[in-house]
């Protein structure tokens, strides 16, 4: 009897079209995700899962170029993975890692090819962290995709949430301009990134101790092949997320200024990767803001870099080869970020 009562109220619930179990468990669609691993039940993977994490936030001090291990030293830079994937890859339209193990594999442009979670991870470990591939079958990158499946539990596999990578920004009329941008960079982040954009370390050169503001250029920063080095993919960051502390909804630096600065900072110097003529083999793929040749059309490679971007995707929708004669300004933003 006193088991029976429980199923029956649930019957009843069920037939009215409530289900409780559904109704306590399950988040409105737009609530986002607040894993915390620190809440996880006590055991393996939960030490795994950590270890993922510290490997994510404090990549210089495990995998970094200055790490006293030498085999260890996966990692070209001292950044840390989470100094782009913000909170550790939990918020909202700062490249989050919510949701995305659901996402792979995942049928790449850059390589034109499906590609799994881990080959995405080398994508960034020798770009973004202009270093070197983990092994595969290895500690670290088991405990790397254990945290990024820990972020998307409950997030449906293969939907991509709302929040994804960063938000869709206006393209200008005009091309990103480097010059206005200095202006913009002094006014809004040398106070942090520094004047020389080598940023502020936690301590000195050589500790692999990481960084409080991460360079956004110079040898210690991510380099000509990652992802932050497209204007797009840049100043939709930038727009979103920076100044530090800038939440997507309500963001500081104004669009255009958006754009000017990720052109300043892309015009610098930073290391570079070899062979990107490779990437993106079928050329119609291509992010029209990679800022390296070649491109399917006969744009000028600094259009490609800094804009005016509609010409181009007005091209490629319309499957053109040549700059068209009549360009009609129609979609007003740009993807955030091409995969
Ligand atoms: C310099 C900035 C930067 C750093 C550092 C960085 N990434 Fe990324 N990462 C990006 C950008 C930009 C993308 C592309 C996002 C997009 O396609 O919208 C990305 C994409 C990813 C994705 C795919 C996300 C998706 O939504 O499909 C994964 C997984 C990832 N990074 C893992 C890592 C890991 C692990 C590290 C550290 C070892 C790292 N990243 C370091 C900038 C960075
Ligand atoms: C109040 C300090 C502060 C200001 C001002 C600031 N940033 Fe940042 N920025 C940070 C911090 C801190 C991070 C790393 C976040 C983390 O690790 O959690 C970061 C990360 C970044 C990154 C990704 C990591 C990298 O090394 O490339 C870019 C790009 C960036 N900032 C650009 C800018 C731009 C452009 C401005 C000015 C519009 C700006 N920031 C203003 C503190 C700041």
């Amino acid at each position: 009897m006193l088991k029976t009562r429980p199923i029956a109220i649930a019957l009843i619930l069920a037939a009215i079209g409530l289900s409780p179990l559904a109704e306590a468990q399950t988040p409105p669609a737009s609530a986002w995700p607040e894993p915390n691993a620190d809440a996880m039940p006590a055991g393996a993977l939960k030490e795994v899962v950590l270890y993922g994490r510290k490997l994510f936030n404090e990549t210089y001090a495990v995998i970094g170029p200055d790490v006293p291990n030498r085999a260890m030293r996966y990692s070209g830079n001292n950044l840390s993975c989470k100094n782009c994937h913000l909170g550790g890859g939990t918020e909202k339209f700062a490249l989050p890692l919510i949701g995305v193990f659901g996402m792979f594999p995942a049928d790449m442009a850059r390589e034109n090819e499906v590609r799994t979670l881990e080959d995405r991870i080398q994508g960034c470990m020798e770009r973004s962290m202009n270093g070197r591939q983990i092994p595969v079958s290895g500690k670290e990158m088991k405990a790397m995709v254990a945290y990024i499946q820990f972020l998307s539990i409950g997030v449906p596999t293969g939907r991509a949430p709302e929040g994804r990578s960063t938000p869709p920004l206006p393209v200008m009329a005009r091309a990103a301009d480097p010059k206005r941008g200095a202006q913009v960079y002094l006014d809004y982040c040398e106070e942090c990134h520094m004047k020389d954009g080598r940023g502020m370390r936690n301590g000195v050169a050589g500790d692999a101790k990481g960084y409080t503001y991460p360079p956004l250029w110079g040898p210690d920063s991510f380099n000509d092949g990652a992802g932050m080095h497209r204007v797009i993919a840049s100043a939709s960051f930038i727009r979103a997320n920076m100044p530090f502390g800038t939440h997507y909804d309500k963001p500081q630096v104004p669009v255009e200024d958006a754009w000017d600065v990720a052109a300043y900072i892309n015009s610098q110097d930073r290391p570079k990767m070899a062979n990107l003529d490779r990437d993106y083999p079928i050329r119609a793929r291509k992010p029209v803001d990679a800022p390296f040749a070649p491109h399917p059309d006969n744009f000028p490679l600094s259009q490609h870099k800094y804009g005016p971007f509609q010409p181009i995707l007005d091209a490629r929708r319309a499957g053109a080869t040549a700059p068209a004669a009549t360009a009609a300004p129609a979609a007003a933003a740009a993807p955030a970020a091409g995969r």
